[in-house]
Parts: structure tokens; C-alpha cells; sequence
């Protein structure tokens, strides 16, 4: 018996932590992992059930960006791809107002998922944001919803679906597209696919599917969620200690920085 026995699917045994090479190399080549129905049907469960009643505290954010997440570079055209502004609407519930005691501190806290974790993405440690409310957050998106397209800050994302919408809120995504051979953004392949040029890769979820994704060479969003809610846990980690997430990025996703 372990600290996350009682939480996870038979699958994830201890042949699966053992199993991290090979699914490090997956990573590395497809830039994206699902674990399908990762916890048990009564885990996830009241998982939705602990979203929903902290949910009348979470803070509804609007945030505009271009898909670099850096200041407007007037060097370039103000509608090319470095410029083009995107948008994100959705709720958020911060760490503080995840009880201790809850499974999904469980996952975070647990000793044996992060060291998979660290094996999978080759680092020798994973540690949580050094403020109280950045590690582990709930999203929710409603009808009107969406997370545009973006590339992320952080080498990698953990993300926990745990209530899927009806209609709508498609992951897509685009591998390993950032940059040109030569190591330059490759603006060009991006104006592309913000002009609905290229097909975008799909990632369907259910419910219980943990996703691990390198975001930051991958461009990704959700679509509009259309009808019904989708919640989203992330699991936040820092490869070094005592970081906390920006001021700035604090306000904007949970209207305060304490
Ligand atoms: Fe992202």
C-alpha cells in the first residue's frame, strides 16, 4: 500500500511507475501523453464534487495575449502572428482553496507521482510554486469559454480533466512547430495556423485522463465551450525552489497575489 493507492486505476500499478523511460520517450516524440481514466470513478467523483462547492469563490478572468505571451513587438506588422491578439475567459479556483486533505493535494503531494514525473521530463526534481496560489488550480470553462491559442511558459503542463463539456472545448494542438531549423520563432507557419490554414492535431479527453503536454514549442487552445462545463485541474511544478508565479499573472488568473 502506498500514498496513492486508494486513488488510482488498477493500470497505474507499480509495473506502470516502472514503465517511465519508455513513456519519456513517447514525450519526446509525440510532445504530448494521456493517461486515460487515470483515478477511480469514485476519486473523480468527489473530486467534481469538491469543484463544485468551491466553485462560488473562483475568480472569472479575461485575459488578452498573442500566442508568445510577451509584450506587443511593434517591430513587427501589429496583425502578423507575433502581434495578433488572442483571448482567454474562464473561472479559477487557487491552491488555498483546495483543502490539504483532498485527493487532489494527494496526487500533487505524492511522493511516487512526481518521481514518474521527473523521470518522464528528465528532471531531477519537481517543486511546487513558492506562493499560495499557484500550484494546483481548478479551471472552469462555461458556454462562451475558451482558452486561445498559446505557446506556454513552462516546459511541460499536467492537467487533470475531471468534468467534460457536451459540446465544444477541444484540445488542439500543433507538436514541435515553434521554431525554424535555424532556432527562429517561425512566425510564418504560425500566421498559418491563425489564419485556419493548417489542420490542428486533436486531443479528445474523458473525464479522469491525466495529459501531460510540452507547451512551450507546442501551439495549443481550447475551442468555445458550446454547451455543458468542462473543469480542468493543473498541476503546477517548478524545476527550482521558492519560484513563485509572476505578480502580474497572479492578478490576472485569481484577481489577487496573496
Ligand atoms: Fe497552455
Amino acid at each position: 500500500m502506498n500514498d496513492v493507492d486508494e486513488i488510482l486505476t488498477n493500470e497505474y500499478n507499480d509495473n506502470f511507475f516502472a514503465s517511465a523511460d519508455l513513456y519519456s520517450k513517447i514525450l519526446k516524440e509525440k510532445g504530448i501523453l494521456v493517461f486515460s481514466e487515470f483515478i477511480t470513478k469514485k476519486v473523480l467523483k468527489e473530486m467534481v464534487n469538491e469543484a463544485n462547492s468551491v466553485k462560488p469563490n473562483a475568480f472569472k478572468s479575461s485575459s488578452e495575449y498573442n500566442v508568445y505571451v510577451q509584450p506587443t513587438d511593434l517591430t513587427y506588422p501589429i496583425n502578423s502572428a507575433r502581434n495578433r491578439i488572442m483571448k482567454t475567459t474562464k473561472k479559477c479556483i487557487p491552491n488555498d482553496l483546495i483543502s490539504d486533505e483532498s485527493f487532489l493535494m494527494k496526487i500533487y503531494n505524492s511522493s511516487k507521482i512526481k518521481k514518474f514525473f521527473c523521470s518522464l521530463l528528465g528532471v531531477s526534481n519537481l517543486y511546487p510554486y513558492s506562493d499560495d496560489l499557484s500550484s494546483v488550480n481548478i479551471n472552469y470553462y462555461e458556454p462562451g469559454d475558451s482558452l486561445g491559442w498559446h505557446f506556454d511558459n513552462s516546459d511541460f503542463t499536467i492537467t487533470l480533466l475531471i468534468k467534460n463539456c457536451t459540446k465544444g472545448g477541444i484540445y488542439q494542438y500543433f507538436t514541435d512547430i515553434r521554431f525554424k531549423k535555424n532556432g527562429s520563432e517561425n512566425h510564418e507557419y504560425v500566421e498559418d495556423i491563425l489564419d485556419n490554414k493548417i489542420t490542428p492535431n486533436v486531443q479528445l479527453a474523458k473525464e479522469g485522463d491525466l495529459m501531460i503536454f510540452k507547451g512551450n514549442k507546442s501551439l495549443h487552445r481550447v475551442t468555445d465551450v458550446i454547451e455543458g462545463e468542462r473543469i480542468l485541474v493543473t498541476f503546477n511544478y517548478n524545476n527550482q525552489k521558492g519560484v513563485p508565479l509572476s505578480e502580474q499573472s497572479r492578478k490576472t488568473f485569481f484577481g489577487r497575489i496573496a
